[in-house]
């Protein structure tokens, strides 16, 4: 008898990708465009499109989805950790990027963010989401083939490459729009369109404003078409029609092309958005889980080695939905911002107070996921809303409008005595509500303490930097860090000078990346940017060493009954972190035994050392974060 081999030709193994994913793509597909006249041409469109781009995926990167098949927790593990750059600000273009991945290795990065690299409207485009080409990079950044180059050096060093894909709107420079803007009808379909004013007023009853003060209102009307067309964001990002089978398969098709370019990591844009229904608010309806679940199968099915991350900036209930509940679960995006988390841990910093953190976090999320965890992080390219909802102030017995409008002016500071330098981001007329700017270093009171020359406030501020960075990392999640943050970089003021900026504060916090710095900060471990640089170097390093943070671990959000503590417990099969955050510029104790009794010890993992010899409570100084648990070494 001759021996079998396991080997499976290329179509076989397509094959067999397209039937374990068939329940989770074709019912969702069926259930939004069943009854549409052209739902059986799509569906074998659908189908030649997958196996086309099944045909193109190269080997290299077949290879990378059989691997993955095979360990497909390579997301969740401790080793993951994510770093967010503009490639013009970083490294000056794709062909740049090479020689940056040294920098970002030695700082325990395995994930980069290339920031929207697609081909963008000229002009303002809303830092590159305002995309006119999807198949085109943008020409400042280099063309294609050094995409390619740059996604398969990062490949080589064992670094995941994730882009945007923006998947709620296109420029209205796009050759769709501009078709559908000349009157084609079947271009037309791929966005929502209106002749008269009717129907956007009764949307517009119930409907949100993404950008209050620089984009009022959800349509903009264009005299040439005689029409308004649904523009959400900004007038010239025109919102794509979902309901349309073509728009899923064209979207599809860019996003196989990405994946098949190296990309590893798709992050999907304004997620919450893409379905619109008469009488709400046009977020989160149910359609926008059924077409992410599908999008996800359809790439599941081709180039299974690649997550999505959805990006749906909401409230914790709703952000939730995007990870796969209910029907979903296990099936839709593997990654998702965890917008609250960061929100609370800036919250918490401004009242030292921890406890509508621990209620909110420990009320509202589960311990686990399944095939899914969070992006945690606590900043990135976007301002900061203060979403804090109105029932989980009260639950803590303060008001949501006086502590959203306490933190709105504390992050400005503007607020007596706050540490932070910021600037608004629009204020909503309706609500009252306003969001803020500001960059990592200056929101947590480097460039205060800079300006005072006060050497005491400074440390606290660096403190603070790590402690966020210490939370992020051990909480449950890929970290993720966002340019500059690594080397405490400032606020960018000029970009009040720059035309193109000065209305988006936004690029308050979008600095060019400053090498000088880094190279200050890698050769003199004293320096401002040397501390937080080689403070934040070694959580990653230890962070990585710790399996009790591989994400399938569950997060127990604890209460140590002092409200200037935030603590939570990884629990591991083989025994438990207790991670105890002190949120207050004041020395704080923590009892042993309460420590013990949620399954921790007094080892620290973070600092390697015993906190304490004896039954003492646990000393915590101004700032401290600690991962307790019972002894070195081991599996934890
Ligand atoms: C996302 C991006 C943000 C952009 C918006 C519109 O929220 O993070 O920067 O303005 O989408 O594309």
């Amino acid at each position: 008898m001759g021996q079998i081999k396991a080997s499976v030709d290329d179509a076989t193994l397509f094959d067999m990708r397209a039937a374990r994913s068939h329940e989770d793509l074709w019912p969702m597909l069926a259930r939004i465009y069943g009854k549409h006249p052209a739902y059986e041409a799509f569906c074998e469109a659908l189908n030649a499109a997958m196996r086309a781009a099944w045909d193109e995926r190269p080997g290299e990167l077949k290879r990378l989805d059989m691997a993955r098949d095979l360990e497909p927790d390579w997301f969740q593990r401790p080793d993951r950790v994510g770093y967010a750059f503009y490639i013009d600000r970083f490294a000056g273009d794709l062909a740049g990027i090479p020689d940056k991945l040294g920098y970002l290795s030695d700082l325990g990065v395995t994930y980069v963010h290339f920031m929207p690299c697609l081909k963008p409207r000229p002009g303002d485009n809303d830092g590159g989401y305002s995309v006119m080409d999807y198949g085109a990079i943008n020409p400042d950044y280099g063309t294609m083939a050094e995409f390619e180059a740059a996604t398969a050096a990062c490949r080589a060093r064992g670094i995941s490459v994730c882009v945007d894909l923006v998947i709620n709107h296109t420029a209205k420079e796009h050759e769709w729009a501009k078709k559908a803007r000349a009157g084609d009808p079947h271009y037309r379909d791929y966005y929502l369109t209106f002749p008269d004013e009717t129907m956007p007023r009764q949307y517009e009853q119930s409907l949100l404003e993404v950008f209050p003060d620089t984009a009022p209102g959800n349509f903009t009307y264009y005299p040439d078409m005689g029409r308004f067309v649904w523009t959400t964001f900004n007038e010239h990002q025109w919102d794509l029609n979902w309901a349309n089978p073509d728009v899923f398969l064209e979207m599809a098709q860019v996003m196989l092309a990405l994946a098949n370019r190296g990309v590893e990591i798709l992050r999907l844009d304004a997620v919450a958005f893409i379905w619109k229904r008469l009488g709400t608010r046009c977020q989160s309806e149910p359609e926008c889980h059924m077409l992410l679940q599908a999008l996800r199968a359809v790439c599941r099915i081709v180039a299974p080695s690649v997550i999505h991350l959805e990006e749906a900036i909401v409230g914790p209930e709703e952000m939730l939905g995007y990870l796969g509940r209910g029907e979903h679960d296990g099936r839709l995006g593997n990654l998702a911002y965890h917008n609250s988390l960061m929100v609370q841990i800036w919250s918490a910093l401004a009242s030292r107070d921890t406890r509508l953190m621990t209620h909110t976090l420990g009320t509202h999320f589960p311990r686990a996921l399944n095939n899914a965890t969070y992006a945690t992080y606590l900043r990135c390219h976007d301002d900061i809303g203060w979403a804090v909802t109105d029932e989980d102030a009260a639950a803590v017995g303060v008001s949501g409008p006086g502590h959203r409008g306490f933190l709105a002016d504390f992050y400005e500071g503007q607020f007596p005595g706050s540490f932070a330098r910021g600037a608004l981001f629009g204020v909503n007329k309706l609500t009252g509500d306003k969001r803020n700017s500001g960059s990592c270093a200056s929101l947590a009171g480097v460039e205060a303490a800079l300006e005072s020359g006060n050497q005491a406030h400074l440390a606290l501020a660096i403190d603070r930097i790590l402690m966020g960075h210490a939370l992020i990392a051990s909480y449950g999640g890929i970290p993720l860090i966002y340019m500059g943050d690594e080397i405490a970089l400032l606020n960018d003021w000029h970009y009040r000078d720059d035309p193109a900026h000065s209305a988006d504060s936004r690029w308050l916090h979008r600095p060019m990346m400053d090498w000088g710095r880094v190279a200050e900060a890698r050769a003199a471990p004293d320096t401002v940017p040397g501390r937080v640089f080689h403070g934040l170097r070694r959580i990653l390093q230890r962070r990585a060493a710790v399996d009790a943070f591989h994400a399938r671990h569950p997060t127990d959000i604890l209460d140590t009954g002092n409200p200037a503590l935030f603590a939570f417990a990884r629990r591991a099969p083989v025994g438990a972190v207790v991670c105890v955050f002190n949120f207050t510029e004041t020395w704080q104790t923590v009892s042993s035994d309460w420590v013990r009794e949620h399954g921790g010890g007094l080892y620290d993992l973070l600092s390697e050392a015993w906190v304490a010899r004896h039954d003492d409570p646990v000393a915590l100084p101004p700032y401290a974060r600690v991962w307790l648990c019972q002894a070195p070494g081991g599996d934890l």
